[in-house]
């Protein structure tokens, strides 16, 4: 099993939706089940069917694909798929698959029925999705022996098996790789109320204690995702523990997210670094999302999956065919006076 977490210090924010060295133990609160699993409710709904029908027919499931920002739990529905089918689950990456043989070892390990979860499966070598499209299709892989002359192809049948896809960005897929998936499923930010209901139950898994407004003032600035909220919830225990009476209240929460520099909106500093540049270099926009990167220092992926997602949501920013603009609801939430 290999997750990549991120090693580039500078995303390393407390609200980095990416995957951090400290969320290793996030297994713990992932639940695993669909009636465990809060939110999502299309997603759950039409997988429901999904799985159920697939197991009246004793069939595996169809190919899925996720879609959707980081941290909303990609992995966890991956991981509670197999769980709800009864089957295994290899968990690999794009990145992760150096060579084709990588791939090719992961296609003939598999069982009957298995699930295999390719994460961030736009970083996939495009060679290699070669190889994935008879797997997909006909559970078969053709393996090109020798070279020249003299090279000899081998034609392997597979075992029947679900590949999940997740991915950041459906639209960096190859169409026909999209279109082999037969289950499309984007995951959307969370509303507070499902961070609540979230952070109520990482709370009792991890014995911390908690206020109704403590809580929700931690899902408020977690910016519509589980990963931010139960790092969150974890740093606020740590200030409740030493600073106050081990409790999370709403005056330890606000103490602690103040602390942490996550506003009441849960913008972080690059957030507000990314609206003030817009405003004072660009006079509000439209600024191409590269310029804007190039001039924060920052990776224009970076900004267009991570940060851009809840900040459209939020209505701090807007897309427009010429590049981002803020609105002014930025202006308003940095102190700056809107001239229209
Ligand atoms: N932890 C992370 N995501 C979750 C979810 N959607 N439901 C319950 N617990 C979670």
């Amino acid at each position: 099993m290999s997750i990549n977490f991120s090693e580039d210090a500078e995303h390393e924010q407390i609200t980095s939706a990416s995957a951090l060295l400290e969320d290793a133990n996030e297994s713990s609160l992932r639940p695993k089940t669909l009636a465990e699993y809060i939110g999502q409710e299309k997603a759950k709904k039409n997988l429901r069917v999904f799985i159920e029908a697939a197991k009246r027919r004793n069939e595996p499931l169809d190919h899925v694909l996720l879609h959707g920002p980081p941290g909303l739990g990609k992995t966890t529905l991956a991981g509670i798929i197999a769980n709800e089918l009864g089957v295994n689950i290899r968990i690999t990456s794009g990145p992760a698959i150096e060579k084709a043989g990588d791939l090719v070892a992961l296609l003939t390990n598999l069982s009957t029925g298995d699930v295999l979860f390719l994460d961030e499966i736009h970083r996939l070598n495009r060679a290699y999705e070669e190889i994935l499209y008879p797997a997909m299709e006909d559970f078969a892989i053709d393996i090109i022996l020798g070279k020249g002359p003299s090279a000899n192809s081998l034609h392997l049948e597979l075992p029947k098996f679900t590949l999940i896809g997740a991915t950041t960005r459906a639209g960096q897929l190859t169409a026909p790789l999209r279109d082999r998936f037969g289950v499309n499923l984007r995951l959307e930010l969370y509303n507070v109320n499902e961070l609540e209901l979230i952070l109520d139950r990482s709370a009792k898994i991890l014995g911390i204690k908690t206020d109704r407004e403590g809580i929700h003032e931690i899902a408020a600035r977690s910016r519509g995702t589980p990963r931010i909220a139960n790092r969150l919830l974890k740093r606020v225990r740590d200030f409740a523990e030493v600073e106050s009476n081990g409790i999370i209240s709403l005056q330890v929460a606000c103490d602690a997210l103040n602390a942490l520099e996550v506003d009441n909106d849960g913008l972080d500093s690059l957030d507000r670094r990314m609206l003030r540049s817009i405003i004072e270099l660009y006079n509000g926009g439209p600024v191409g999302l590269d310029t804007l990167a190039a001039t924060i220092n920052e990776e224009t992926i970076t900004l267009e999956d991570v940060y851009e997602p809840y900040l459209l949501q939020q209505g701090y920013i807007i897309r427009t065919p010429r590049g981002r603009c803020v609105t002014q609801k930025a202006y308003v939430h940095l102190g700056i006076p809107y001239l229209g």
